[in-house]
């Protein structure tokens, strides 16, 4: 039995009592079991440390141009062996590499014809002398890749793209590799591990995208780890009569001679590449520009419009109310993409939360958009340094959707979760990276932590955690040492206790 609760259940009971409240001692439906760790955990400082981004030895190149077929090994990234040169997450030892730094990918993608034709420029900056680099890519044919304009070998190993540089770079040496790629992008198969295939999900109706957290690489060759944050420009162009939906804003857009339009959107603020996402189809997008110049436009499907009624409505009120309680609001734009599909989850895509029908039309549709629009400071502005960090986007985005949902007249949920006996968050496995006990003793030791030292302490520290890692990454690490640092070594000794001890301390009484 899989240990997944997913996040409509859980917002469920969150909101299936909004002016109850009293019921305190009912429990809800989830089962506590015990984790077996299968993940061997690789982050020694020396193991991360390693510099070297090297081709497979036993790679061999294919010429540019030519269309080297199926890559074999491991695509999906899951199960995949650490290389050399990858960077070591504990939880996918085989993605994202060292060695650079991508400051840019601009992604064309082209619906127009039976298969998609893509190319992506990725800008980066060599951080070590490199002959060669690897790239991430799942599946898709490529057709030709350029090194600053000039013919690259590369071959393909799993989902490892190896480019060969027709001039080494040296360290501080910046580049432009360009891949030419086409193909029917396809999602990872995840198996019994989660319940959602990851990366580029093509539909009847038009296309969306759900990577995280290892499916960006399905649609665009990457550097696939949350560590390495770049700006993105997504150009698509899609036949008459569909829109394309993508990250930021529009910046251009045309027509062509067929009827066809073509539509750039770029986000300036460094992402990282599982919340990238773009969607194409008939969608309905609304606009408004706040009186703080932040651009909310939401974009729904024609075949969503009436299971979301007027849900969006509220966004306005918790950004501002969000705002209030985190800080400013960390991107120029922000909005919800509601594709017609039940899709059990909702996703908090950058600039651009991914929502199904199933959620929307559900009472819980207001915590989960709480939960989400939380992410874009917690997770997205602020991303886990490693995968296993996982509990600083979940536990913070579901302290922060219970905050909403009592707010709002719901039912106070610490009370019920704190007596929902919870696995501690540590040897995470892929399987195990969402399961419920990540969302909701991550929530309780969030909530914890605000009992002990009082609102404006933990206002504090809240504020100073995006201050100090606002547009790159943070560790657990890195948050133990702020709490200690504003709140003492007894707050941050009980931080964590809350995350890694085998049994879940007691809540404070609130205050
Ligand atoms: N981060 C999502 C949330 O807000 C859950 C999630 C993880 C997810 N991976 C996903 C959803 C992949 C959709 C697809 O809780
Ligand atoms: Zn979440």
């Amino acid at each position: 039995m899989h240990r997944f609760i997913p996040l409509l259940l859980l917002a469920l009971i969150a909101s299936a009592c909004v002016s109850t409240g009293d019921d305190a001692t009912e429990l809800p439906e989830v089962e506590a079991t015990t984790t077996t760790s299968r993940a061997q955990r690789t982050t020694a400082a020396d193991e991360r440390a390693d510099p070297t981004t090297t081709a497979a030895p036993d790679a061999e190149p294919g010429l540019a141009g030519l269309d080297v077929g199926d890559p074999g090994g491991d695509m999906s990234g899951l199960t995949a062996a650490r290389l050399p040169g990858s960077i070591g997450d504990p939880t996918f030892p085989g993605i994202g590499n060292v060695g650079y730094d991508v400051t840019r990918y601009d992604v064309s993608l082209d619906f127009t014809g039976p298969e998609m034709q893509a190319q992506t420029v990725v800008t980066l900056t060599a951080q070590i002398d490199l002959e060669a680099l690897n790239l991430d890519l799942v599946g898709m044919d490529v057709d030709e890749i350029r090194v600053d304009d000039e013919p690259a070998l590369f071959n393909r190993d799993g989902r490892e793209l190896i480019v060969r540089l027709p001039n080494p770079l040296t360290a501080g040496q910046s580049a432009e590799v360009l891949v030419a790629y086409h193909g029917t992008p396809e999602p990872i198969d995840t198996g019994e591990g989660l319940p959602f295939n990851l990366g580029f999900q093509a539909r009847t109706w038009g296309n969306f995208v759900a990577s995280e957290p290892i499916g960006a690489a399905t649609w665009f060759p990457s550097n696939d780890h949350p560590q390495d944050k770049a700006i993105f420009a997504v150009t698509m162009t899609v036949p008459a009569g569909q829109s394309a939906i993508g990250p930021g804003q529009v910046v251009e857009e045309s027509q062509g001679p067929d009827g066809s339009t073509t539509v750039r959107w770029e986000a300036r603020e460094p992402m990282s590449t599982y919340l990238a996402s773009i969607a194409t189809g008939e969608f309905d997008v609304q606009t408004e520009v706040l009186d703080s110049g932040l651009v909310l436009r939401h974009a729904v499907h024609v075949d969503a419009i009436r299971a979301t009624g007027d849900e969006l409505q509220t966004t306005r009120e918790m950004m501002e109310a969000f705002e209030e309680q985190f800080g400013p609001y960390p991107f120029a734009t922000y909005g919800v993409l509601v594709v017609p599909e039940q899709l059990g989850f909702a996703l908090e895509n950058q600039t651009l939360s991914l929502f199904g029908t199933d959620i929307m039309s559900s009472p819980s549709a207001q915590p989960i958009l709480a939960h989400e629009l939380a992410h874009q400071w917690f997770g997205n502005n602020i991303s886990p340094a490693a995968w296993d960090d996982i509990w600083l986007n979940e536990g913070f985005a579901t302290w922060a959707e219970w905050w909403w949902t009592e707010r709002i007249g719901g039912r106070d949920m610490t009370t019920v979760a704190r007596t929902v006996p919870m696995d501690p968050i540590k040897d995470l496995t892929p399987d195990t990276l969402f399961d419920f006990n990540i969302y909701w003793r991550g929530g309780l030791t969030l909530e914890a932590l605000r009992r002990e030292i009082g609102d404006d302490v933990f206002g504090d520290i809240l504020r100073q955690w995006t201050e100090r890692y606002g547009g790159g990454v943070a560790s657990t690490q890195n948050f133990l040492d702020l709490v200690t640092e504003i709140a003492g070594s007894d707050a941050s000794n009980s931080v964590s206790q809350w995350i890694f001890s085998p049994t879940m301390p007691e809540l404070p009484a609130d205050r």
